[in-house]
């Protein structure tokens, strides 16, 4: 093996679809062991094997729940002798007009993309001590700036919290060896953003508010959340790394 990641050992939420899944491959390509989870064990499943050669570990994990997180990094820790890097790419948010959103959805999208990266790198803390390892979390170009025609209330507000909480784990983890950061992704092509980024009016609309006339791809993420895991980022923390075509400088 010849990977940047060679004796690696990296947790990867959100395995079972886009740039989670990414990641996983990415990383596991890169050399390292992956722990992964999704709350779609099938879809975690088909990533191990699209990786092949016990790469991948997949767990089926709700990181809404605090006990299942708490009981899935206690089941690393009975493997590993800590791990170097975390990353927090699952999430799930609920888009809707604030005027009719119910307050369920609201609190729905922010346990689904805050709570979450706060539960796992609660978890993954003493682990992190263990290796001096590297949180990578994902905000969105969605923090800084709004989407013409997309209702994203509870979705903005999740990511700034993600913003604000990696610069606080940042201050924190520095001490222990940890960094943290984040990536801001802009519009990145995945199953489950496929149907509202191709439809042609959100296509063009979303085209437009980029300098590069293309969506991303989940390896543009997955190449960028290596760089800020691996130690060729070692003075590297509290940054957001946008990893938006440009979207937010427009
Ligand atoms: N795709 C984009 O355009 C885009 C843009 C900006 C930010 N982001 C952020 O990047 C990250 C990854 O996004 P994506 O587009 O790959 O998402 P995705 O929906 O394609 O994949 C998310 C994965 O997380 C899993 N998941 C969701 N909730 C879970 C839970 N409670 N427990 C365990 N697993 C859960 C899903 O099953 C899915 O496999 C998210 O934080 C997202 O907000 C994405």
């Amino acid at each position: 093996m010849n990977g940047r990641l060679d004796g690696k050992i990296a947790v990867v939420t959100g395995i079972g679809a886009g740039i989670g899944k990414g990641c996983a491959l990415h990383f596991a390509r890169e050399g390292a062991m992956v722990y992964g989870c999704d709350i779609d064990l099938d879809a975690a499943r088909a990533t191990v094997d699209e990786a092949g050669a016990g790469s991948i570990h997949a767990r089926r994990v709700d990181l809404t729940r605090e006990d299942e997180v708490a009981d899935w990094f206690t089941a690393i820790a009975r493997e590993v002798q800590g791990i170097d890097a975390l990353i927090n790419a699952a999430a799930a948010a609920i888009f809707a007009p604030v005027e009719t959103m119910r307050y369920h959805d609201w609190t729905f999208t922010l346990k689904a993309e805050l709570d979450n990266v706060f539960l796992c790198c609660r978890a993954a803390w003493p682990l992190l001590k263990e290796r001096g390892g590297a949180i990578v979390n994902f905000a969105s170009a969605n923090a800084y700036v709004t989407l013409p025609g997309s209702y994203a209330a509870a979705h903005c507000a999740g990511k700034g919290g993600v913003l604000a909480l990696t610069r606080q784990l940042a201050a924190e983890g520095a001490p222990h060896g940890i960094r943290a950061n984040s990536i801001s992704p802009g519009p990145i092509l995945t199953a489950a953003t496929r149907d509202v980024f191709l439809a042609p009016e959100m296509n063009a609309t979303v085209l437009r508010g980029l300098m590069i006339k293309r969506l991303g791809q989940p390896e543009d993420i997955a190449r960028a959340a290596l760089f800020l895991a691996s130690c060729e980022a070692s003075f590297i923390t509290a940054a957001d790394l946008r990893v938006d075509g440009g979207a937010t400088a427009l």
